[in-house]
């Protein structure tokens, strides 16, 4: 490859646009391309996808140039890149651009394994380039609506329900990849502590891999956390609740409502109010984050480390197989007891 790489000059100086590129023009790709292309100081250069009918889709949907391969886009020059291909491309796109200098936000899961999560954060350490993982769940408002309210609170349990239908294209992964490393990277953060016990319990219901998953977990600090995640539920939900000792926080991620119950009597009374939340697009407060990081040189928001760590556990959780879900009827009466 003959290339320009990166646009360089990323965290000097004046505020001057950052050249940014998209990796990926699919579900995903598309709108890092439409968020990125309405950020002030932001020049989006472009979108490599190989298919030319998601390039026209982007060509069309966002205005920009799309390219057919990373050279293209190389040659152009940029100073960071999301990378939304699909994940088992991220090892080798993450370090064909760490090799040019180039800053990374690579969607989640950072990485199909967890030694090629940890290649990619060996090699953007040692390029010094910004690597930031894709953990948009953490820019909801609602969700940092729920980090503020237990900040300084002595957490105790928390329960994440994260359910809904089928997706219409079916990905080489099940529900704990796709969806429980989310709540995942949420148990972490908010218990600002490592998950050291894993208790999956996992199942197959219409899938080859498991569509149901009841993930128990036990931190380092000692919260419990309890992950509900299937794609049998015919609407999307996305639930928190966290107990701590002086409340109890609820809170939809769907309609970005927080509640949180407080001054616990001992004749069981207590008061209730809903909490401030803001309404910012996720996705838009994430990438604002990661050239944020690009600029200034500072830790990004979800680290690349933070990024392996999530991952870890949900390759945990898949060690024990998925069974085939209870589709027949109890054969036979329930034994009694005595
Ligand atoms: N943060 C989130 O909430 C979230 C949600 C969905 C998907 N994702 C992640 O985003 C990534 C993409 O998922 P998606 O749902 O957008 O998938 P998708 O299949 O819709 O899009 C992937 C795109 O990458 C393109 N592609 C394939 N090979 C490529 C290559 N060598 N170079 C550039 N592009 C290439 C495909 O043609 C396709 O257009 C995955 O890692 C997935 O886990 C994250």
């Amino acid at each position: 490859m003959s290339l320009k790489g990166s646009a360089s000059g990323a965290s000097a100086g004046a505020r001057h646009a950052l050249r940014v590129g998209v990796i990926g023009a699919g579900v995903m790709g598309s709108n890092h391309a439409r968020v990125l292309a309405g950020l002030p100081d932001v020049t989006l250069v472009g979108i490599v996808d190989p298919l030319p009918e998601h390039r026209s889709r982007a060509i069309e949907l966002v205005g920009c140039r799309a390219f057919a391969d990373l050279d293209e886009l190389f040659t152009e020059g940029v100073d960071a890149v999301t990378i939304a291909a699909p994940t088992h491309l991220h090892h080798e796109i993450a370090l064909a651009c760490i090799t040019r200098n180039i800053h990374i936000l690579v969607e989640k899961p950072i990485a199909p394994t967890v030694q090629e999560g940890r290649d990619i954060v060996a090699a953007a350490r040692s390029a010094g380039v910004t690597l930031m993982v894709g953990h948009v769940e953490r820019f909801n408002p609602a969700v940092a609506a729920i980090k503020q309210a237990i900040s300084g609170e002595d957490i105790l349990s928390i329960g994440i329900t994260r359910v809904g239908p089928f997706p219409p294209r079916m990905s080489n992964v099940g529900v704990v990849i796709d969806l429980a490393v989310h709540d995942i990277d949420l148990i972490r953060w908010f218990t600002e502590s490592d998950i050291v016990e894993v208790q999956p319990q996992l199942s197959s219901a219409i899938a080859e891999r498991e569509d149901i998953a009841l993930l128990q977990f036990r931190t380092a600090s000692g919260v419990l956390a309890h992950i509900n995640t299937n794609w049998l539920t015919p609407f999307k939900a996305r639930n928190v609740t966290v107990a701590t000792r002086g409340k109890y926080v609820m809170g939809d991620l769907l309609t970005r409502q927080v509640t949180e119950c407080f001054g616990f009597k001992p004749d069981g009374s207590y008061s209730m109010r809903h909490l401030p939340v803001g309404h910012d697009e996720p996705l838009r407060a994430e990438l604002i984050a990661f050239l944020e990081s690009v600029r200034t040189g500072s830790v990004p928001a979800v680290s690349g480390d933070e990024g392996v760590a999530s991952l870890e556990i949900a390759i945990r959780c898949l060690e024990s197989p998925a069974r085939p879900a209870a589709s027949t009827a109890r054969k036979g009466p329930r034994r009694i007891a005595g």
